[in-house]
């Protein structure tokens, strides 16, 4: 089984360096231009260990075979597919790809993105005997040694690499699966403070808000980054720079605060039943604080942040606190 394991990471070694020959060949040129015009450096590139994928169906697998790989061994490295038609065939076909590292910089899988419209966005690896989504954290081996006390932890590969080209090095992404105990507990063993920078649509709102309870049961303190009326920390960077994401982070709400930001689009706040329907909410969730100061400090921080007396909002907590029994 180590074995198994220490085959696939060499297996797995050779595929990205067979990549980025390949991004760097003129067969590469396509995908090269497109890592450009994202505006990615010679740098990013190398400190990334970007690759291509290119339009041979099985030159992959010939080149592993040729290194004396079984067709066993490279499945189970996730490279290849097989079917009927077209036999064994390359995993990863024309697109650009994105080596994922461990924290002890071994290649653990993939990601390969469309260069356009295709579907899907990015194909990943699957779970292999080296591979588990749910305990690894994209960008973590660099991370690990940047200084600052907390991550940003983002969504996607082109967050994480955007974000460390401009400076921001103690960023790390999920690569799209939800927040884990897992994560969470490989996070805690670097940081004890989290800024979830996520997507600003839907998905990233209601992703960030699940990640927040998830890290607190680790211990973790998460803050939430606004990055509308951009999609993503990539695209916040590119149209305002580095200096305004670093505002951002200055202006992060913790999570319970970014929470109510969220809930009050439920409710029509212009008009009093509204409002009190809102705090009603609002009293209902302070009470999830067992710690008696704690849950003061919010009842502060929201009669401060909407403008409504101490006095009242704790009394309607107290009697949310009896009628919950
Ligand atoms: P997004 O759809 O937000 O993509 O997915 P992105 O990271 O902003 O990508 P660009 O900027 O268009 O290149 C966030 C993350 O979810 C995973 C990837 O890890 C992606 O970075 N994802 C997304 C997939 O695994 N497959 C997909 O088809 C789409
Ligand atoms: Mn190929
Ligand atoms: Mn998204
Ligand atoms: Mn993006
Ligand atoms: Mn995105």
């Amino acid at each position: 089984k180590a074995d198994l394991k220490s085959t696939i990471l060499e297996m797995n070694k050779l595929a990205a360096k067979y990549f980025y020959v390949q991004l760097k060949s003129e067969r590469g040129s396509q995908a090269y231009s497109y890592l450009k015009n994202r505006e990615l450096s010679d740098e990013t590139i190398t400190a990334f260990g970007l690759g291509f994928s290119n339009k041979y169906s099985d030159d992959l697998y010939k080149y592993l075979r040729e290194k004396g790989y079984s067709e066993d061994l490279i499945r189970q490295a996730g490279l290849i597919n097989t079917d009927e038609r077209q036999g064994v065939y390359d995993k990863f076909w024309n697109r650009v790809m994105f080596p994922i590292m461990d924290v002890n910089n071994r290649v653990i899988g993939f990601g390969g993105r469309v260069m356009g419209d295709g579907k899907p966005k990015y194909l990943n690896s699957p779970e292999t005997v080296v591979f588990d989504k749910s305990r690894n954290l994209y960008g973590l081996n660099r991370a690990r040694t940047s200084r600052k006390p907390y991550f940003l932890l983002c969504e996607g590969y082109m967050d994480v690499i955007s974000l460390h080209q401009s400076g921001f090095t103690n960023a790390v992404a999920s690569l799209g699966t939800a927040l884990t105990a897992g994560h969470a507990a490989l996070i805690k063993r670097y940081v004890q403070e989290v800024y979830l920078t996520y997507d600003s649509d839907e998905a990233g709102t209601r992703a960030a808000l699940r990640a927040v309870p998830i890290l607190r049961e680790a211990g973790i303190s998460a803050k939430v980054v606004r990055m509308d009326p951009y999609k993503d920390p990539d695209e916040f960077i590119k149209n305002l720079g580095a200096e305004e994401y670093e505002k951002r982070i200055h202006a992060a709400r913790n999570g319970f605060m970014f929470s109510l930001e969220m809930l009050e689009k439920q409710y029509d706040m212009n008009s009093p039943e509204g409002k009190t329907d809102f705090f009603r909410e609002v009293s209902r969730r302070l009470l999830e604080f067992e710690d008696e100061l704690e849950r003061n400090n919010y009842i502060e921080a929201v009669a401060k942040a909407y403008r409504v007396s101490r006095e009242s909002l704790e009394k309607m907590v107290a009697k949310m606190a009896v009628n919950a029994g």
